[in-house]
């Protein structure tokens, strides 16, 4: 049976480095022609004029289901990849958190497990390595070369829990290393904050501030500046995760310097809010307990600085929601309120809207910050992270005229606020078509529970074409 054709009309193709009015034609699930006025028949037409049409979003640090701090968070693979489609992601890189005392592999069959025939967005995982001793290191070389997984996912807080310490780190790196991996960091001192934390508790201190104020600037600093060199001194590569303040920044900056290059994500909510949302009445600021804590207005600037010198590579949300009567557990002590925020429906409209509509960055870094990058340095591109022949046909129809408001009354995250409640957003999502097939129109989910497809990926900065690509010994090809 001939393979279903959709062309998409009219519309403007952005990519990280072009933009340009054309037609895109669909066979099956990859892109098969662009160009100007394509003269095709397919099964289906879509005029796009007016409208820009992205590669779908990826977000490349999701937390589905997670077990933390004594709950689970609030949105499941079904729940939370569909509300990313709503908001033009399209994948999703999600981590699969090894139990202590437990191994590596059981963790990816328990992710699995929770993803396989949920997802309706596509997914890929992460590592989350709590526990690295010479057991979990004999996985490693399986777990990327066979299992798709090329990333490992290291806390340098959550001490007791998830936390591992540098020996631990660099035996990771050396043994990752080998064979194409790659490891990320969550860069605090959990040392540092288990001390504040012991100080404001004995002092009697419960409001959620004061997670804020255990979580300080200079714990994420001289994490993100022991991990990078960690990496520097074996000559690995690295990423951090989540990074949201101008020490942290100035630590890349100081790599640079050495001809390091350090690959960086931050979030959106670190770009767009900051700790004056702490001081809110009452219980309201354990909406924006997670970590690190939001910043001040000074390290928002330095994130847009940070951007615009490159030195910042992907723009994630750290999707992690917890409902109120969840974050309540908290109520009576601010340690003990589950650690996340939802974001991933709104990430990319609201970049969009503050970043480009702002004229704070281009339409291309945009893409790159959304999709491109994100693609490339974990082994996706050019399957996923481009509107290009061949590629996955993951493409977001986007009206950059529309306006809208962001609300927990209209969301589809399942969760019971929004962290952006009420903002006014310039551009909007109108069409989300995954692998060829509309997932989205006009706010109306298409395809349902089990579309999602797993995404195995590639060795770090490696091309995905065909079967997972070899050679993570040669050259980076995209830096
Ligand atoms: O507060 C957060 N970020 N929760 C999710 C786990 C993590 O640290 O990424
Ligand atoms: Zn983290
Ligand atoms: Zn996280």
């Amino acid at each position: 049976m001939a393979e279903r054709s959709l062309l998409i009309k009219n519309g403007t193709v952005v990519t990280a480095t072009d933009h340009y009015e054309a037609d895109v034609y669909i066979v099956g699930e990859t892109v098969q022609a662009i160009g100007r006025n394509l003269n095709v028949n397919a099964d289906e037409v879509i005029d796009a004029a007016g409208a820009y049409l992205f590669p779908g979003g990826i977000d490349a640090h999701t937390h589905m289901e997670l077990p933390f701090m004594g709950t689970f968070a609030s949105d499941t693979f079904e729940t939370g990849t569909l509300a990313g489609l709503h908001g033009g992601t399209t994948t999703i890189v999600d981590f699969a958190i090894q139990t202590q005392g437990s191994t590596l592999n059981a963790a990816l069959d328990d992710w699995h497990r929770k993803a396989d025939g949920h997802a309706v967005g596509d997914y890929a995982f992460h590592l989350g390595v709590t526990d690295f001793n010479p057991e979990t290191r004999k996985e490693i070389k399986d777990i990327i070369e066979k299992r798709g997984v090329s990333s490992f996912k290291t806390f340098m807080a959550y001490k007791g829990a998830l936390m591992v310490d540098d020996r631990q780190m660099l035996g990771l790196m050396e043994e990752t290393g080998r064979y194409g991996g790659m490891v990320t960091a969550h860069c605090e001192n959990g040392d540092l904050i288990d001390e504040l934390v012991s100080q404001h508790r004995a002092a009697g201190h419960t409001e959620p501030k004061y997670h804020a104020i255990c979580h300080p600037e200079i714990a994420e600093t001289e994490a993100t500046g022991r991990f990078i060199d960690l990496a520097w001194q074996g000559n690995h590569p690295c990423y951090v995760v989540h990074l949201t303040c101008e020490g942290a920044l100035n630590r890349v900056r100081e790599a640079a310097k050495r001809n390091q290059h350090v690959n960086v994500e931050t979030c959106i909510q670190y770009l767009l809010l900051d700790d004056s949302l702490y001081e809110k009445p009452g219980f309201e600021g354990a909406k924006w307990v997670f970590s690190p804590p939001l910043r001040k207005p000074k390290d928002q600037a330095a994130l847009w600085s940070g951007i615009t010198q490159g030195l910042i590579h992907h723009v994630a949300t750290d999707h992690c929601p917890f409902c109120m009567d969840q974050k309540r557990m908290g109520q009576h002590d601010f340690a003990k309120i589950p650690n996340g925020a939802p974001g991933i429906e709104n990430r990319v409209e609201l970049l969009y809207s503050e970043g480009v509509a702002k004229g704070r960055i281009s339409l291309n870094t945009f893409v790159d910050l959304i999709a491109t990058r994100a693609a490339k340095i974990f082994g996706m591109f050019p399957k996923k992270g481009t509107i290009a022949v061949g590629s996955d046909a993951d493409i977001v129809i986007f009206d950059p005229q529309a306006q809208h408001a962001l609300s927990v009354g209209t969301q589809h995250m399942k969760v019971d606020y929004n962290a952006y409640e009420g903002w006014q957003l310039q551009g909007k999502v109108r069409t989300v078509v995954l692998r060829g097939t509309v997932a989205i129109d006009n706010d109306l989910a298409k395809i349902g529970k089990g579309f999602g497809q797993y995404l195995a990926r590639a060795p770090y900065n490696r091309p995905l074409i065909g079967e997972i690509a070899k050679g993570a010994k040669q050259p980076p090809v995209y830096q």
